[in-house]
């Protein structure tokens, strides 16, 4: 992801996450810690190409890295492509990333009424290991706290197909 994706990312971003939306000042500040030498933090993002050869952002997804801990930031895939194993695609680069900052572990959270990304998680590997009460404003939902122990193991996992 570079700075000219952030206004169709944003885009997706409040289609898929309506009440909790990052901002534009947010996505900047995440992309700056993505360059340079001391980076850690690495975005990305999915792109088709129309039939009159226009190209569009479908996907997209960032990880930060921090004491040998990743952290997935964020993960999305417009609404027309679910189900399409985009998401997974999204993820295993997050986790091949998290290979790369040396990451022990990855964490994340997730709404608890997520079960279609909880599901997707837990197909490579992610425990709930905790909840986070009223962590997502409004509405004080709570948020499931998921780890995955061993991010190399996971990806190899889920490249020699044992996707069920
Ligand atoms: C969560 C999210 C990223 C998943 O994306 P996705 O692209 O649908 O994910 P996948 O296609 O890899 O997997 C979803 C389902 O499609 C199935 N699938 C994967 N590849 C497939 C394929 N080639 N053909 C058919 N189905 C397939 C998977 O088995 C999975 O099924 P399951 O949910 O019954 O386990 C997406 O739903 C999303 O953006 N949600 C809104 C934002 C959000 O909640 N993000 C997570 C915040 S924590």
């Amino acid at each position: 992801m570079r700075w000219w994706d952030i206004a169709p990312v944003l885009e997706l971003e409040r289609a898929l996450f309506p009440h909790d939306a990052w901002s534009k000042g947010l996505f900047w500040s995440e992309l700056a810690h993505a360059r340079g030498a001391n980076a850690n933090r690495r975005y990305v993002v999915a792109e088709v190409v129309g039939e009159a050869g226009e190209v569009r952002v479908v996907g997209y997804a960032g990880l930060a890295a921090v004491d040998g801990t990743g952290d997935v930031q964020t993960i999305a895939v417009a609404r027309e492509h679910w189900s399409t194993g985009l998401g997974a695609r999204l993820l295993t680069e997050l986790l091949t990333t998290a290979n790369a900052f040396e990451c022990r572990e990855v964490l994340l959270e997730v709404r608890v009424d997520n079960t279609r990304a909880q599901r997707l998680y837990e197909r490579f590997g992610f425990e709930p290991v905790g909840v986070r009460r009223g962590y997502y404003q409004p509405g004080n939902i709570d948020a499931l706290v998921m780890r995955l122990s061993d991010p190399l193991s996971a990806v190899q996992g889920m490249s020699h197909g044992s996707q069920d």
